[in-house]
């Protein structure tokens, strides 16, 4: 879509994007190569990615980079995800920060060595008063881990005394979660093939367009980005409405 000027009209774009980026390991072993091998292909992609999201003026993007259950994989496999997720900080961090980019991390950092937390630690606050794209990094994350201590600090504010069962409502639960302060995901992506959300952000994604493509993630670039962004423009986001309301909303 253009205006007037011939520039894209990006008020339409989604604010928020999240991806599950799946695929690195078939991406190898269609290449000969082991499977730990598409984790550095896969880092090359998220650079590709950020810096799409960065020109495009998106808001959020947030990228799911180790679950909560990927500690299950082979030891060798879980080790060099940990080599290449503190190398890629010790590299990147500068250059996002350049960019304007503030970067922030969900999930639960205590199982992380010591000198990983601190790296997350300081990254964070590098980059805190950026105000361009903000980049959400999901290590370690579970979805059911982030509504289980949601649910654990609101029973404790109960037990306090501090509120009432009955006062417990949507936006309280929302605010125990991670990133409260972010608007939901618009747009969900996951690359790989696999139609399923594998735990991902479960709550924030109630109402977000979803999107699945067989590209793996190495290979995925601006352009699969943009033919994302335009499967979403083509959705009506009717949130429980009719269409014939919606429509007489946006007239
Ligand atoms: C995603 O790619 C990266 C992580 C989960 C860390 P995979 O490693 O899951 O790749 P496939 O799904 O086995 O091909
Ligand atoms: C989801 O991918 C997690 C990440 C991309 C970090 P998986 O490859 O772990 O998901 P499953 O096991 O196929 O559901
Ligand atoms: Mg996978």
């Amino acid at each position: 879509m253009q205006n007037k000027q011939g520039e894209t009209d990006k008020s339409h774009y989604p604010k928020h994007i999240a991806i599950i980026m799946d695929g690195n390991g078939r991406w190898a072993q269609q290449r000969h190569l082991p499977r730990v091998m598409g984790h550095p292909a896969g880092v090359k992609a998220v650079k590709r990615v950020v810096k799409f999201c960065a020109e495009q003026d998106i808001q959020v993007l947030t990228l799911f980079a180790f679950s909560s259950e990927n500690w299950r994989r082979p030891k060798e496999e879980v080790s060099k995800l940990m080599g290449l997720f503190m190398g890629t900080m010790q590299k990147e961090v500068d250059r996002l920060d350049k960019n304007n980019i503030r970067l922030r991390f969900i999930g639960e950092r205590a199982d992380f060595s010591e000198k990983i937390q601190q790296k997350m630690v300081e990254s964070e606050q590098q980059t805190e008063k950026n105000t361009g794209l903000t980049l959400v990094i999901a290590a370690n994350y579970g979805g059911h881990r982030d509504l289980t201590l949601a649910m654990r600090s609101l029973a404790q504010q109960v037990k306090d005394g501090a509120i009432m069962p009955e006062e417990i409502d949507e936006t309280m639960i929302a605010s125990a979660l991670s990133i409260p302060d972010l608007p939901d995901p618009d747009l969900f992506i996951r690359t790989g093939g696999e139609k399923r959300i594998s735990n991902f952000l479960l709550w924030q994604l109630a109402y977000t367009e979803f999107h699945f493509t067989n590209k793996l993630w190495p290979d995925f670039d601006a352009q699969t980005m943009q033919d994302a962004i335009g499967d979403f423009l083509t959705r009506e986001r009717r949130f429980g409405r009719t269409s014939e309301q919606v429509q007489s909303m946006t007239n």
